[in-house]
């Protein structure tokens, strides 16, 4: 080899040493065919269901094993996401389309204000009348948020200190599951309206309970605590949706993540802000999180080709995160670049879906329950839904 082949081949291997170990961070480009892509799929979801919309089932969830819409009715946990949906696409877009099919699917869900069976009704209406009050300021939003929060708060056990998630069963006297601290905006949100601390101060003990009783060591979640609500105690701890009672299941630590830093916005405790960043730690640097940052379905299934994935919970994720950010000085950029790492690979294949696919959702590979059997590895109106808002918020932000 003379001198010239010599330095030549020495270039080369440099190079490719350099590219093998190239951490350049991944940032996130929120370029135009993104939303005009969403736009797409959506139009054809809501073309596909506006002959149902009279029926009690008129709102899209999932798919069925023939990949068409499966609809729900009001009462169903997922019913705000589709309303929310399009009421982010408005916000992405102004375009006048989605806001006058947001407010249809907004005020159908009107009598959920007088629901007092379900913790869920902070999901059904905040993703639904909060949005709503995104775009426009309405004496009659508020008051349905309000309203709400009343029927939430009549599941607070004081004696617990925290809102019972669903009615007692065989197996739970007072269940109360991660996913519960979704609940809490809307009672921080009707407290800003109505100046009643009650909701506030519900919203409060609930998060302090849970940051006392919910977490391991490790700041991964179990998903369901079990309330004596005479005594205040914990029964036991269980999982509903996970692998295992003590596994982390994928979507639950998500949750918590968004939930606190919800909190930390509400109330500036400190707290919150610290068990949110925990959280984002034992997301971020879990060894089973895979190369492309969508999680498992439970991040104690074997890490393997064919363990389902969950990209709800990454869409919830990285949402949340984009809104931590905004409360962390340079420290929050490694978590922006996650952030933009999970968003960049949910653009894409294969999670989303090639246009006019997926019976119009956006994407594709999210559980809802695997230890029931049921959808998975399905789109889901939540995993849109949060994706929707983590453009949302990006674009806010940038
Ligand atoms: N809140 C129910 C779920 O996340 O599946």
């Amino acid at each position: 080899m003379n001198k010239t082949s010599f330095y030549f081949a020495f270039l080369i291997i440099t190079l490719a040493v350099i590219s093998c170990n190239d951490k350049t961070p991944i940032s996130f480009n929120l370029d135009n065919t993104i939303i005009e892509n969403a736009e797409a799929q959506y139009t054809v979801l809501s073309d596909s269901i506006i002959s149902t919309f009279e029926s009690k089932k008129f709102i899209p969830r999932t798919t069925n094993n023939k990949d068409e819409v499966k609809l729900v009715g009001i009462y169903d946990w997922t019913s705000g996401f589709y309303a929310g949906s399009l009421w982010y696409l408005n916000l992405l877009t102004n375009n006048p389309k989605w806001e006058n099919l947001a407010l249809e699917y907004t005020k159908k869900l009107d009598s959920i204000k007088h629901w007092e069976g379900n913790h869920d009704v902070g999901f059904i209406i905040e993703c639904s009348y909060g949005n709503a009050l995104k775009r426009t300021p309405s004496k009659v939003f508020d008051s349905v948020i309000v309203r709400t929060a009343k029927s939430l708060a009549t599941r607070f056990r004081p004696n617990a200190g925290i809102i019972q998630s669903w009615d007692a069963s065989k197996k739970w006297n007072c269940p109360v599951i991660i996913d519960n601290m979704m609940n809490l905006e809307l009672l921080f949100h009707a407290t800003r309206i109505s100046g009643d601390s009650t909701y506030y101060n519900i919203a409060v003990s609930h998060a302090n309970k849970t940051l006392e009783n919910h977490f391991r060591p490790d700041n991964s979640s179990y998903h369901v605590l079990n309330y004596d609500t005479v005594n205040g105690g914990v029964l036991s701890k269980n999982t509903h949706q996970g692998l295992s009672d003590d596994s982390a299941w994928a979507r639950g630590q998500a949750w918590g993540l968004y939930g606190y830093t919800v909190c930390y916005r509400e109330t500036k405790d400190k707290r919150y802000l610290d068990q949110a960043l925990k959280i984002a730690e034992y997301i971020k640097n879990h060894p089973n999180l895979p190369k492309d940052k969508i999680p498992y379905w439970d991040y104690n299934a074997p890490a393997l080709e064919k363990t389902p994935r969950d990209a709800s919970a990454a869409a919830i994720a990285a949402s949340a995160l984009y809104e931590l950010i905004t409360y962390l000085d340079d420290k929050g950029q490694q978590y922006k670049q996650f952030a933009d790492e999970i968003m960049t690979n949910l653009c894409k294949a294969p999670y989303f879906a090639d246009k006019g696919t997926n019976a119009g959702f956006l994407l594709k590979h999210s559980v809802g329950s695997l230890p029931h059997g049921v959808e998975i590895d399905v789109p889901l109106n939540y995993a849109d839904y949060y994706f929707l808002e983590a453009l949302y918020r990006f674009k806010n932000t940038h």
